[in-house]
């Protein structure tokens, strides 16, 4: 037998923007991703306040999952799926994150596809906020730079907490909520448009509104986590966290002295926040020496300490190494850094280490003692469809077993892993790049970047690999 415990979730993710479409169906609102034209590796997406005639938008109509996910759903459950983790659009329950009253449409599209889930079996994982913020609310008030986001995010909150009562167990308040702390997160994350912008991969950079922003996310999901076990004792709501772990290049003590500073910054500060409910000391230094001042009020201290999160999620793809001489900086890694000798990277330069994904569960779990879920993992990919119409991904089949195996050893460590949920189970657009190439799922979907394709749905080798995954429960690999 395997170690895999009993009730492990295996399952997949995906997030609303990325595959529902509909952009405007059912009485939602524009929402940030929406105003993001399509790019590539090589050219980043634009971000257009005005719509342009004539122009992609991938999330438009995406891989039309609104329409579709009863046919996705149905795949999923015959891959066995134990959980599905998808966001809800905030723009579907509130068009703008303002109205006084939710989007009936919205919330019965929700609850439609909740009961889908649970019609299998599947245990819904919910995020809340998956890069989705009501682009009125980046227009108006430059997203969570401004702390009227608190009460809306509340808002929007209690509405799910008290409509899927009995339906949903676990829930995330923010997807990856440490892109705040990377020049990347602006408007990704936080809604956060600075004049000057243009290009989604080059924002006009400010430190001190984005952790101020950061800031107003935590008191927001913390003052969430206390209202949603006063709704529901049984509700598990947990934090998400982009874990990129950095080694150092070398053992010259200014790299090792770098990667604990870049660790801490980039990976540890917002799980130290979420799970401990406090903010970690070695952050004074970093505010000090990057002009930062975070403005609290009275109470936000309190308010962190009692709304800790019950388990610790994170996505995993690549680790990334770290060094202090500037010349060695040579890494294509999404977070920065420096190129590691010993792995290889997808086609998108993400460096691919499986063990990496196992000295992390490790770290994670001997500095919280929670559950833990790897809700993010795969291999972005070029696919072909073959004559016969297969598509041989034996690729992907290799990194996902390469992990699992990992998790397996992390498992025999000791560590409490509970669930895993690779991303983009079903072929979706990409959030770095707003492609539909870059592919992750077992199944393909025939849309592609030039707007073309007919939405049809097709097994990938993986999909019956990760049926036998699932059904052995982690031993046939
Ligand atoms: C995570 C995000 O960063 O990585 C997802 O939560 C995203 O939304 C995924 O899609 C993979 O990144 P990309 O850029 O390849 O889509």
């Amino acid at each position: 037998m395997g170690n895999f415990p009993k009730g492990f979730l295996w399952g997949g993710a995906t997030a609303a923007n990325q595959c529902e479409g509909g952009y405007l169906e059912g009485g939602k609102g524009l929402s940030d991703p929406d105003i993001c034209t399509g790019g590539n590796h090589t050219t980043s997406k634009r971000i257009t306040p005005v719509l342009e005639e004539g122009t992609f938008y991938p999330s438009h109509e995406a891989i039309d999952h609104y329409h579709r996910y009863k046919e996705d759903i149905g795949l999923f459950a015959e891959m066995g799926f134990k959980t599905y983790r998808f966001s809800i659009n905030w723009t579907r329950i509130f068009p703008t994150g303002e109205e006084s009253e939710p989007n009936e449409e919205g919330l019965k599209f929700y609850e439609n596809l909740i009961d889908e889930c649970l019609k299998y079996n599947i245990e819904p994982l919910v995020t809340i906020s998956h890069y989705e913020l009501p682009y009125e609310l980046t227009r108006k008030y430059n997203g969570w730079t401004s702390r009227l986001l608190i009460d809306l995010y509340v808002k929007y909150c209690e509405v799910l907490f008290n409509r899927f009562k009995g339906k949903v167990k676990y829930w995330l308040t923010f997807n990856e909520i440490n892109c705040g702390t990377m020049p990347l997160g602006n408007f990704l994350s936080l809604g956060i448009l600075n004049d000057g912008t243009k290009d989604f991969m080059n924002q006009v950079d400010v430190p001190q509104l984005r952790f101020q922003g950061l800031h107003h996310q935590f008191v927001a999901s913390a003052k969430v986590v206390k209202m949603g076990h006063e709704i529901d004792p049984n509700y598990q709501i947990g934090c998400m966290i982009a874990y990129s772990t950095s080694y150092p290049l070398t053992c010259n003590p200014d790299d090792v002295l770098l990667t604990q500073e870049r660790n801490r910054v980039m990976n540890h500060f917002c799980g130290d926040v979420q799970v401990r409910g406090e903010y970690p000391s070695y952050m004074n230094r970093y505010f000090e020496e990057n002009n930062i001042t975070i403005k609290k009020e009275a109470g936000d201290d309190e308010i962190l300490k009692d709304g800790c999160v019950d388990y610790y999620t994170f996505s995993y793809y690549m680790s990334t190494c770290q060094t202090a001489d500037p010349e060695k900086l040579t890494a294509g890694n999404l977070t920065g850094g420096a190129a590691n000798p010993y792995l290889k990277a997808s086609d998108w330069g993400w460096q691919i280490d499986p063990k990496g994904l196992r000295y992390t569960l490790n770290e994670i779990y001997d500095r919280y003692r929670i559950p833990l879920m790897v809700v993010e993992n795969g291999l972005g990919a070029y696919d072909k469809i073959e004559d016969d119409g297969s598509i041989n991904d034996d690729y992907r089949i290799d990194y996902l077993r390469e992990h699992i195996e990992q998790m397996g050893e992390a498992l025999k460590d000791g560590v409490d892993l509970i669930g895993y949920t690779p991303w983009g189970c079903i072929d979706l657009v990409s959030a770095s790049t707003g492609e539909m190439a870059k592919r992750y799922g077992f199944i393909y979907v025939e849309k592609y970047d030039d707007g073309s394709g007919d939405f049809a749905r097709r097994k990938k080798k993986s999909f019956d690999w990760y049926k036998e995954v699932i059904a052995s429960n982690g031993e046939k690999l």
